[in-house]
């Protein structure tokens, strides 16, 4: 068994659904997997010129692979229907494709109801926390038990490890939101209720033994959404949203914005164990050939976009891992 996992290495919309949907078109993966939380995150996704956003769907559908709600996951059906009838419509077999593991949670639209009343983090008011909360508190109830998931069912351990259908079983892992709002390893309570660490994705019933990459995915400059304080004073943060199309791609609120917080990313990168790091967004900022990133409580600033890009690699080879891979990328472009 061989898996690739995707995470972010900042507060969630770094792009892991444009670095999964690459990695898909490039290797052969017989399953993806969401591996954390729910209809709170929003994946965009251009497929052959055309833009997607999936909540809880992840993006193997695009590419005829099987795609699996994890474990850690939590669903809301009504949503997880709508998102299969409009993948329908729009030609892609999701009905075929897309299944969820027995042991996945449910949403319920009490939960939403709960969280709608949110006021001091700052929620999507999906329903995430309250789902999550529940499953811990033993009270939640298990996706095998909705009749309406029922064609959608599958076994996680039927499937990785009694299916005769694969040779090998290759996985991307796809997870959501990001290091920074991780319930461990983020500004708690400013977080997901979710985990949102390589170590989530392993919950989901694989071996640490096979992991191959770890493709850590920032941006290089920061958004956050929710309800503490994050943007820095900079005027050029309002021209940042606007250029970056900066808005919640499941609530359409503004992101707050700030420079790229080096010591997160390296601790992001170390914990998780990156083999790779790309960076996206590059084209954002060359546009306003404003370069800039803190370390600790220091601002530095770069003339030029391939000073930061070496800085970035360097540090990141002497104070993480001398192999790991440093890319930088824009918007739409690839890798
Ligand atoms: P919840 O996950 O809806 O409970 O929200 C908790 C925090 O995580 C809030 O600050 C949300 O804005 C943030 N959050 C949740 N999902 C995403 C996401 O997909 N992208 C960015 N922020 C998110
Ligand atoms: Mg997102």
């Amino acid at each position: 068994m061989i898996a690739d996992i995707v995470v972010d290495l900042q507060y969630g919309d770094c792009g892991k659904g444009k670095i999964a949907h690459a990695l898909c078109r490039e290797r052969n993966y017989t399953h993806v997997i969401r591996y954390n939380g729910g209809c709170n995150a929003g994946h965009t996704i251009y497929h052959n010129g055309e833009k997607f956003v999936t909540h809880h769907i992840p993006c193997g559908v695009f590419f005829g692979i099987k795609s699996i709600i994890g474990p850690g996951c939590v669903v809301h059906v009504d949503t997880f229907l709508k998102e299969i009838e409009q993948l329908e419509e729009a030609g892609i077999p999701a009905k075929k494709l897309v299944h969820v593991s027995t042991n996945a949670h449910l949403i319920t639209d009490f939960h939403r109801a709960e969280d709608g009343r949110d006021k001091e983090i700052g929620t999507t008011k999906k329903g995430n926390g309250p789902a999550y909360r529940d499953k811990y508190a033993r009270k939640g109830v298990r996706a095998m038990h909705d009749p309406r998931l029922q064609p959608y069912i599958v076994s996680m351990y039927h499937e990785l490890y009694e299916n005769e259908d694969y040779n090998e079983i290759e996985i991307l892992f796809e997870g959501a939101q990001g290091f920074g709002l991780d319930i461990d390893w983020g500004d708690y309570p400013y977080v997901t209720s979710s985990h949102c660490t390589v170590g989530s994705a392993l919950l989901n019933g694989v071996p640490a033994k096979a992991i191959r990459d770890v493709w850590g995915v920032a941006k290089i400059y920061e958004t956050y959404v929710g309800a503490k304080s994050f943007e820095g004073p900079d005027e050029i943060f309002d021209t940042i949203r606007e250029l970056g199309q900066e808005y919640g791609a499941t609530t359409g609120r503004p992101r707050q914005i700030n420079w790229l917080d080096f010591d997160m990313l390296k601790m992001a990168a170390r914990i998780n164990g990156c083999t790779k790091v790309i960076f996206n967004k590059m084209d954002i900022l060359e546009g306003l050939n404003s370069w800039c990133l803190y370390e600790g409580p220091s601002l530095y600033q770069f003339d030029t976009r391939k000073d930061i890009e070496l800085w970035l690699s360097g540090k990141l080879e002497l104070e993480v891992d001398e192999d790991i891979d440093v890319m930088f990328s824009g918007d739409r472009e690839f890798i």
